[in-house]
């Protein structure tokens, strides 16, 4: 997309109207599949926030009446962005509560697997945990943070944040693990994977830590973090000040990836944390 052709915000016309019969039966096909496993899986207010947009329809949502339901619950919309858009962008939008989404859908070859998000991730994978009110905060927060992290330039570290919270989060309940991140919910494989692998490390969540563990971006994930709360995620982030946290780190190496440290509260074995909350 060139750059005279989308506007400042890079918002475009989602084109709802446009979507082939092929494309809606796309999101129905990964729509299920999704729905029959994550169930016991993924955390209460994610699937309470399937449930009250109601989104399986009869296809791709369209973000008009997607968000009227949204922005009745937690005053958040959902935005038609081309893919991608540059990170001050991206942030001034979730600070305004805007989400912004590609437009676009997977092929049918590829279901599983894709390289930039389209609008099944986006949607299916990120606004349900939108309309819990306490997420929907720190979603804005982290915007906020984020433009910060920017004119601080500790973005880097920053995105390691979001990274395993938001797209790759694991919650601990009374019943087990459950997942909130968006980038494991809407992949078929990975949901089974993060909670029933043996071989990744679910870690207990440590802020400075989480800033200094870099990630992998083509391969399920070698580490999870394990939030205790929502509102325990959303405290800890709006209360601590990043700035020196971000000088410090300039002094302390990223951990590897896959290590574990005498600090980390490692939970053990997903399948048991799983198998223990049927
Ligand atoms: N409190 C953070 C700062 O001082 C901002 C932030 C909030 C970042 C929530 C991420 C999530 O920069
Ligand atoms: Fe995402």
């Amino acid at each position: 997309m060139d750059a005279a052709s989308h506007s400042p915000d890079w918002t475009i016309p989602q084109g709802w109207e446009s979507y082939t019969p092929q494309e809606h039966k796309t999101w129905v096909t990964l729509y299920d599949r999704q729905a029959a496993i994550l169930p016991g899986r993924a955390c209460e207010p994610f699937l309470r926030g399937l449930a009250a947009l109601d989104l399986r329809g009869t296809g791709i949502p369209d973000f008009r009446r997607l968000s009227e339901k949204l922005t009745a619950l937690t005053g958040w919309s959902v935005v038609a962005v081309p893919g991608l858009v540059p990170e001050d962008v991206f942030f001034e939008h979730l600070a305004h509560r805007r989400f912004p989404a590609g437009n676009f859908i997977r092929t049918p070859e590829n279901l599983d697997y894709l390289q930039e998000p389209d609008v099944f991730h986006d949607v299916f994978g990120h606004v349900p945990m939108l309309t819990d009110p306490v997420f929907a905060d720190y979603m804005q927060a982290y915007g906020e943070g984020g433009l910060r992290a920017l004119k601080l330039g500790h973005l880097g570290n920053l995105a390691r944040l979001y990274w395993y919270t938001v797209e790759f989060g694991l919650l601990e309940t009374p019943e087990g693990l459950r997942i909130y991140g968006a980038g494991i919910v809407s992949s078929r494989t990975e949901t089974v994977f993060a909670l029933e692998d043996p071989s990744p490390n679910r870690l207990g969540f440590d802020l400075a830590r989480v800033l200094r563990t870099p990630y992998r971006i083509d391969d399920f994930q070698q580490v999870y973090f394990v939030i205790k709360s929502l509102q325990s995620l959303l405290d800890i982030t709006t209360q601590t000040d990043f700035a020196p946290l971000y000088r410090d780190l300039e002094h302390q190496p990223d951990y590897p990836i896959a290590a574990t440290t005498d600090q980390d509260h490692v939970f053990h074995s997903g399948t048991q944390a799983y198998a223990n909350s049927k």
